[in-house]
């Protein structure tokens, strides 16, 4: 009994954040808990796929509170949809001081972090995250982001929830995909802890996906790692800059494939491709030959996906860390050590650019 109880108190992950500290708690049966605690005054956001899928486990929280039931997709995180979002609430009766409920991933996060910082100037929000990229990555943090237009995440705030709640069973039912998206960030946090993080994973790559318990060390080592830069740095001023290695590539891959990728998956290749043109500017050597089977393996089936340049180039400039002429990158170094840096957009970086996405990143 006794180890049980030791094990359930280490697995919570106190975050401090500028709105107070909030808890990570990993518990097995987190959905009959929250059904046990529902009260009149939550109003729940699930994702509709894992309301249907969990179905059964979820009856009793969603027959007994108001509840917003969404498609996750990256439109249903764009502005215009927020209308709709806010009307159903208010029609089903949100006051101050009631509190949101998410269910779901990245996106149904995304939505409800929003709608928390922004609906009746501010409500509370716990999360109950259900995909793996949610899981080990964007549950803690505090960030919301929206989408405006083809502009994505261009809207957004700083709005921990109160609480945060994972339980690794829901994961059973997501697809291979999803699951690799997850591991993309889970790689990156690694990959920014050190070169002896990052290996240790990359040997560890193939027990991930078949064993549960190493899942979930590696999320909740993922989230430990994560925590000592949100804390540092909870509002992206410095040194929390970092996660963003193979996101500036990452995201300008999803935007000019019009999110044929998923997240972690295209964060995937845009880290193969950082360090890929990090040795192109002779910024470092080996790194990317270190690195790249894991990462490979990562987003295999991606490999030939047409990103076309243009369109690649274009959303790079729309990336908000730019100034007008200079790029803001986040490359390994001569040790592998991933860290910030200032680059002209010249002939040099974009030749790199187009030789990665057009023959190098197969
Ligand atoms: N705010 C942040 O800090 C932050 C950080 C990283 C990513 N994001 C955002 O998160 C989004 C991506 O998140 P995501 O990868 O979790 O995507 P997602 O929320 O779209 O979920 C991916 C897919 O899995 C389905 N799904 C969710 N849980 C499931 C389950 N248990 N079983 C079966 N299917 C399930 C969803 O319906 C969806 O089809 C992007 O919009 C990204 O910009 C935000
Ligand atoms: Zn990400």
């Amino acid at each position: 009994l006794s180890s049980t109880a030791d094990s359930r108190a280490s697995d919570r992950l106190a975050i401090q954040s500028h709105a107070g500290c909030y808890e990570v708690v990993f518990d097995e049966d987190a959905f009959a808990l929250l059904a046990a605690g529902i009260e009149p005054s939550h109003h729940v956001i699930v994702d509709e796929r894992v309301a249907e899928l969990h179905g059964a486990e979820l009856a009793a929280v969603l027959t007994r509170a108001p509840v917003l039931s969404i498609h996750a997709s990256e439109t249903a995180k764009s502005l215009d949809r927020f209308t709709g979002y806010v009307e159903h609430l208010v029609a089903q009766g949100i006051r101050r001081g009631h509190t949101l409920v998410a269910i779901g991933g990245g996106i149904v996060q995304d939505i409800t972090c929003f709608l928390a910082a922004t609906l009746l100037r501010g409500v509370p929000w716990h999360f109950y995250p259900t995909t793996l990229l949610a899981q080990a990555d964007s549950c803690i943090g505090s960030k919301s982001s929206i989408n405006v237009g083809i502009l994505k995440n261009i809207l957004g705030t700083f709005t921990p929830p109160q609480r945060v709640v994972v339980s690794t069973r829901v994961l059973r039912t997501l697809d291979e995909r999803d699951i690799r998206s997850g591991i993309g960030e889970m790689l990156k946090v690694h990959a920014i802890e050190g070169p002896a993080a990052f290996d240790r994973i990359a040997a560890d790559y193939p027990r991930i996906l078949g064993h549960a318990d190493v899942m979930r060390d590696y999320i909740q080592r993922s989230l430990a790692i994560k925590k000592v830069l949100v804390e540092l740095d909870e509002f992206d001023r410095g040194p929390r800059n970092v996660m963003n290695y193979g996101h500036t590539f990452g995201h300008a891959i999803e935007s000019a494939t019009s999110f044929a990728i998923p997240h972690g998956i295209a964060v995937t290749i845009g880290m193969d491709m950082a360090n890929f043109v990090a040795e192109a500017l002779g910024r470092t050597t080996g790194h990317r030959e270190r690195m790249r089977p894991v990462l490979r393996a990562n987003f295999d089936g991606y490999e030939q996906t047409p990103v076309p340049f243009d369109a690649f180039m274009a959303a790079i400039m729309r990336d908000k860390k730019h100034r007008d002429t200079s790029l803001t990158l986040i490359l390994p170094d001569a040790e592998g050590r991933i860290g910030v840096v200032t680059q002209p957009n010249d002939d040099r970086f974009q030749l790199a650019c187009r030789e990665y996405l057009e023959s190098a990143r197969a």
